[in-house]
């Protein structure tokens, strides 16, 4: 039992059913299948584990369960084909499989949550693609 109560309504199945439907898109996207299929292979059994990592990591994040405790920014601020413009691609995928799967109501909250991290993951990913460090004064 989790002493705060959820971030969003939803339940662990249906967490699980929007990473399921989402990465499924994901490997057959023109912009985004070449990374990933990339960089995971087209392994199943290595999608399982990154769709369970992910699912741990929502999870975590809306359920508050203490399920992931990775560094999503470390992680892609190291992906060197990662272009920041794909984040635009990533949350409209993610906005349709959340609208496709979820009432509405459930499917706008988790994708203001979405966009809050994506936002916050772009600019890291920005920030390391520039190397912003501190000023050189001399
Ligand atoms: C441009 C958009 C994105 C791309 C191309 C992308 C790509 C990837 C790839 C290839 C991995 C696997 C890395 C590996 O195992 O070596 C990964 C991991 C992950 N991604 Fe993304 N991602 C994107 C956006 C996001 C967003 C917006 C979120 C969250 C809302 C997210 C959450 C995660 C998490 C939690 C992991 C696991 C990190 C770990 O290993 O602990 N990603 N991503």
């Amino acid at each position: 039992m989790n002493a705060l109560p959820p971030r969003i309504p939803v339940t662990r199945g249906q967490i699980e059913r929007v990473v399921k439907h989402f990465y499924a898109a994901v490997r057959t996207d023109d912009v985004l299948g070449p990374l990933f299929n990339g960089i995971l292979s087209k392994d199943p059994e290595i999608w399982r584990t990154h769709e369970a990592k992910i699912a741990n990591f929502w999870a975590n994040a809306i359920l508050h369960e203490r399920s992931y405790d990775g560094n999503p920014m470390l992680v892609h601020s190291g992906i060197s084909a990662l272009d920041p413009t794909m984040f635009t691609n990533w949350l409209a995928l993610f906005d349709k499989t959340l609208s496709d799967q979820l009432p509405a109501d459930l499917a706008l909250q988790w994708s203001t949550l979405a966009h809050r991290i994506g936002r916050g993951l772009r600019f890291g990913v920005e920030s390391a693609h520039h190397s912003i460090g501190p000023p050189i004064l001399r």
